[in-house]
């Protein structure tokens, strides 16, 4: 059985892609009928007008109904197929075009695709026909005729007997919810860049593995949306979990306790005492968690004493001897006046500038939960600063500032008022936790 592929369109000089290589071959075998029918030769109007003035006011001109509904009713009125045409007008008001709809498209008899072109087309076209909008990405081209052939591209390579065995299109992007691995060919070394040895082992197992990683993690990498919804195996998730442990070293995470600027109760901007319950009970869970360095932000010089006199004793006083665990817990902490300190200071050890997190009770719009945010730092790399705000919170303009909000913690009820020591754990778990 063929596929009849009409596309009404302004434009049918544009189809010339249609005629080369894969497609032309299909309509050669008589696998597809493609038909590009001009919609100005429908325009049975007195100047034979395609399109008008937009009703409601507003700049550019709307193709008209007329012409369209014409053209197809003539193709559905000349067509020989048993099923109704299913017609697809392509927009960017539609649902995004994938490789299922490409399947589904595949298993139709006939297809009219309208190709719309300055505002779009009357909307009356697609309610009388019942179309179906199609969008091929979340931007605006000048006319529809790129996206039918896109779309007619990727229906058509699924026809039985389309793809010769040069490509299969059982084992591809998508196929199965993932990207497909990356290819290599002759010359085994180009560029002093080497073809992966597994590849050249002949060891089909280890490289379906291979492969299979492959796909994982550039899945993984490239399109999280992909990986929300992708149906991994047991196999699968093991070989993540052995790449996740790799990746961990991809990043640093480093906290700060902000002492200045926070708030007070009537959200007035104040500077707060260190606590030595803080120092402790964050710099434990910190070093937990994993994380690079624990940072005090103090501006207030009398404090600096008191920290420091407090660090010392456990890291080189009685305290290191009587309690070793809490020496390595506060050897990770360090004192700065400010949070443009610390970003300084790991830029200068790190050799990078951490991308700033805030936390904060209050949700925020732009807020990104603790998967998301974990899964940028796993796939992107690189420095990471968490800033907890002591008092009633951070003040509004280290907030704006920073890269990234997380979500507030919430509880099942209204009440919402962690200690920033339990709120740290909570995060750091959340973030780092196994
Ligand atoms: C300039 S666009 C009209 C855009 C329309 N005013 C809007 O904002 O949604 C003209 C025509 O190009 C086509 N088009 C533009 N971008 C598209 C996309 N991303 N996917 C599918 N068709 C697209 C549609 O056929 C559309 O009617």
């Amino acid at each position: 059985m063929s596929l009849r592929i009409d596309i009404l369109t302004l434009f049918p000089g544009m189809f010339a892609p249609l005629k080369e290589s894969i497609i032309k071959r299909a309509g050669e075998k008589g696998i597809v009928d493609i038909n590009v029918i001009n919609i100005r030769d429908f325009a049975f109007n007195k100047h034979r007008m395609v399109d008008d003035l937009v009703y409601g006011g507003g700049a550019g001109m709307v193709m008209k109904p007329e012409p369209i509904y014409e053209a197809v009713q003539h193709i559905k009125s000349s067509a020989a197929k048993a099923m109704p045409p299913r017609i697809i007008i392509t927009s960017p008001q539609g649902e995004i075009f994938s490789q299922k709809k490409a399947w589904e498209l595949s298993k139709e008899e006939h297809l009219i695709f309208i190709c719309g072109h300055y505002e779009g087309i009357d909307d009356r076209v697609r309610v009388l026909f019942q179309g179906e909008e199609l969008s091929i990405g979340d931007f605006v081209l000048t006319g529809g005729e790129l996206p039918s052939m896109v779309i007619v591209d990727a229906v058509v390579r699924l026809l039985p007997g389309v793809l010769g065995d040069e490509v299969s299109a059982e084992e591809e992007s998508f196929s199965d919810g993932l990207l497909e691995y990356p290819h290599y060919t002759r010359p085994a070394e180009f560029q002093g860049l080497k073809v992966p040895d597994v590849l050249l082992s002949g060891n089909h197992e280890e490289i379906r593995i291979w492969r299979r990683k492959q796909s994982l993690l550039k899945t993984w990498k490239n399109r999280p949306d992909l990986w929300k919804n992708a149906p991994l195996s047991q196999e699968d998730i093991k070989l993540m979990a052995e790449h996740k442990k790799t990746v961990r070293e991809n990043y640093r995470l480093f906290t700060a306790l902000v002492h200045y600027p926070v708030y007070n109760k009537k959200r007035e901007v104040i500077n707060t005492s260190f606590t030595n319950l803080d120092l402790h009970d964050i710099a434990r869970a910190s070093t937990t968690y994993g994380v690079e360095k624990y940072f005090l932000v103090q501006p207030i010089k009398a404090q600096h004493e008191l920290i420091h006199t407090l660090i010392n004793h456990w890291v080189k006083g009685y305290g290191a001897r009587y309690n070793p665990d809490r020496k390595h817990a506060l050897t990770k902490s360090a004192l700065a006046d400010s949070v443009e300190e610390v970003k300084a200071k790991i830029s200068e050890e790190y050799g990078a500038a951490p991308k700033v997190i805030s936390t904060a009770a209050k949700a925020y719009p732009q807020g990104v939960g603790y998967g998301e945010l974990r899964d940028i730092m796993e796939r992107k790399g690189g420095n990471y600063l968490l800033l907890f705000g002591t008092g009633w919170g951070l003040e509004q303009s280290l907030i704006e500032n920073s890269d990234f909000i997380l979500k507030p913690v919430y509880g099942p009820g209204e009440y919402n008022h962690l200690s920033v020591r339990s709120a740290a754990s909570i995060i750091l778990d959340r973030l780092q936790g196994e």
